[in-house]
């Protein structure tokens, strides 16, 4: 048996800080928590990114929760992506427990239910504010390697990107890029071909059934306007606390593509728009992703890439990630080698192979005189975690089996009425909401199509018109030269200017 005086030392100092923290719970000692042994995370260290894991039902949805609200709190807006929409109950307060008073007396701090403000969005018709952005915003490089292309077809992706650039052609929508594909193996093969090399028919068909596969995915409901702007992600309400910004997605499970497009798109977004943070002391933004074993299952390697050196790179906007997963495995160990809070609940023995996994995950823990990591893993209850953070100085703290506080919100979803209120409140949705369908290059090239027809049958006509003159006169060929331009040599203006982040992401996503 362990001194607890020493062990109650061990961890106050442990988890000493001298800025702004959370609390997550007590530390606990042969399986009991000693009382104001607080587990507490430095909100400095919130941008160095997190894991929470563990098996089905031992609480990791809740950690997100509480940790979601403690910084909400503070006053750092969240985004969370709600994979089983169980999350939405945040925004009314808990109903209490005495089971929940008992958890916290335990703790040693007290229990206080508070609701948050809570912001829905959504990636599909779902109700709550919609998430778009454009293909333009997206850029070449990133297009081609959400679609998966080759070497060569991406080339051509970035081939047409340049000239709809050049021609003032908006890529707005899947439809603009599908009509530029299909122009520039067609109508405008010539003129594309002169500027800028020829594209094979068969490349573009590849391209085009990418593209498709995209929107059979409901791609074709992400990519377009109106595009959402990332600094909405950021508010605060009048009482001080940061939005939580709920991405409900509970429709996304089985179009893991969609969501690893859209997880790529908006972390981009952010690490363009984002001013570079100076030790600004706390995090800008937090973003929780449960289920995030989604993002990384169907990925290509060019994507995974993607994702990895972009969490690398979002750590120095102020911006951490949290990835929720049974397994932490589930996540690339380019990943999990850059997290610094790991959150590790109950894992589950029933087979060989999980021993190993157990055995696995335990040695990936700081060592500790006062636990066997591998036995710790198997015992621990719901709402109980092995802790692992880093201090202010970035040195990880010690090991500690945390007793978890409970969400000081409610832990079940809103009722159907509640929701309508919420959704109500929302000033983003009427910002967002309305569909647009702008000129863009689909249109453009139609009616640039449509022009060089008309122009080809005037000059069909005015031939057949002189050949008839020619041979009713008798003189000889006509050594007019053609005074009409090609419509294909007209530059298109268009009022709209693409909106890119293209010079950006070329840079970082090389
Ligand atoms: N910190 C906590 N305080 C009080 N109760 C908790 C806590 N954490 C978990 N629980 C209880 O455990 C239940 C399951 O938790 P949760 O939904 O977070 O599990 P999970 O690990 O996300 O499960 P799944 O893998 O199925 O998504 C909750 O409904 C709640 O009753
Ligand atoms: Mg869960």
């Amino acid at each position: 048996m362990a001194d607890t005086q020493v062990f109650f030392d061990h961890i106050n100092e442990g988890y000493k800080t001298k800025g702004d923290f959370i609390t997550l719970g007590a530390a606990m000692l042969d399986g009991e928590a000693v009382t104001n042994a607080l587990v507490k995370i430095p909100l400095k260290t919130m941008n160095r990114h997190g894991l929470i894991a563990g098996a089905t039902g031992t609480g990791k949805t809740k950690t997100l929760q509480i940790l979601a609200e403690n910084l909400s709190e503070k006053g750092v807006p969240v985004l969370l992506m709600d994979m089983k929409g169980d999350l939405s109950g945040i925004a009314q307060p808990s109903p209490g427990h005495p089971k929940i008073d008992e958890r916290h007396e335990k703790i040693g701090i007290p229990f206080e239910p508070k609701k948050f403000p809570v912001e829905i969005l959504s990636l599909s018709e779902q109700d709550g504010v919609r998430l778009r952005a454009t293909v333009s915003e997206f850029g070449p490089v990133l297009i081609s390697r959400i679609l998966g292309v080759s070497e060569t077809q991406a080339g051509i992706i970035s081939i047409l990107f340049k000239y709809c650039d050049d021609n003032k052609l908006p890529l707005l929508d899947l439809k603009d890029f599908k009509k530029i594909l299909q122009y520039s193996t067609e109508e405008g093969k010539a003129e594309i071909a002169k500027e800028y090399g020829r594209i094979s028919p068969a490349s573009s068909g590849a391209i085009l059934r990418k593209i498709v596969e995209l929107e059979q995915q409901g791609g074709d409901l992400f990519f377009g306007e109106k595009s959402f702007d990332t600094d909405d992600l950021l508010r605060v309400d009048e009482n001080g606390m940061g939005y939580i910004n709920i991405v409900r997605l509970t429709d996304i499970q089985d179009r893991p593509k969609l969501f690893s497009t859209f997880m790529l798109c908006l972390l981009a977004e952010v690490y363009s728009t984002f001013p570079e943070q100076g030790d600004s002391g706390r995090p800008e933004l937090v973003i929780f992703i449960d289920e995030a074993h989604l993002i990384f299952k169907e990925a290509s390697d060019a994507l995974l890439d993607q994702i990895e050196s972009i969490v690398k790179l979002i750590r120095s906007k102020g911006v951490g990630l949290y990835f929720v997963t049974q397994n932490p495995t589930d996540v690339p160990d380019a990943v999990l080698s850059q997290l610094g809070l790991k959150v590790q609940h109950a894992l589950r023995a029933f087979t060989a192979k999980d021993r190993k996994a157990i055995k696995l995950t335990a040695e990936n823990y700081p060592i500790s005189e006062y636990y066997k990591t591998d036995e710790v893993l198997t015992s621990l209850g719901i709402g109980e975690a092995l802790v692992s953070a880093l201090n202010e100085k970035g040195i990880p703290t010690p090991l500690a089996a945390t007793l978890l506080r409970a969400p000081m919100s409610r832990m079940d979803v809103l009722e159907d009425d509640e929701l309508t209120d919420l959704l109500g409140e929302s000033k983003l949705i009427s910002k967002y909401n309305k569909e647009l369908d702008r000129e863009s290059a689909y249109e453009l090239l139609n009616e640039k199509i449509e022009t060089a027809n008309q122009e080809e049958a005037k000059e069909k006509a005015r031939k057949e018109k002189e050949a008839a003159s020619r041979s009713s006169s008798g003189r000889s060929r006509s050594r007019r030269r053609r005074t009409s331009r090609s419509p294909l040599e007209k530059v298109l203006t268009s009022p709209t200017v693409i909106r890119s982040v293209l010079g950006i992401l070329t840079k970082i996503l090389k």
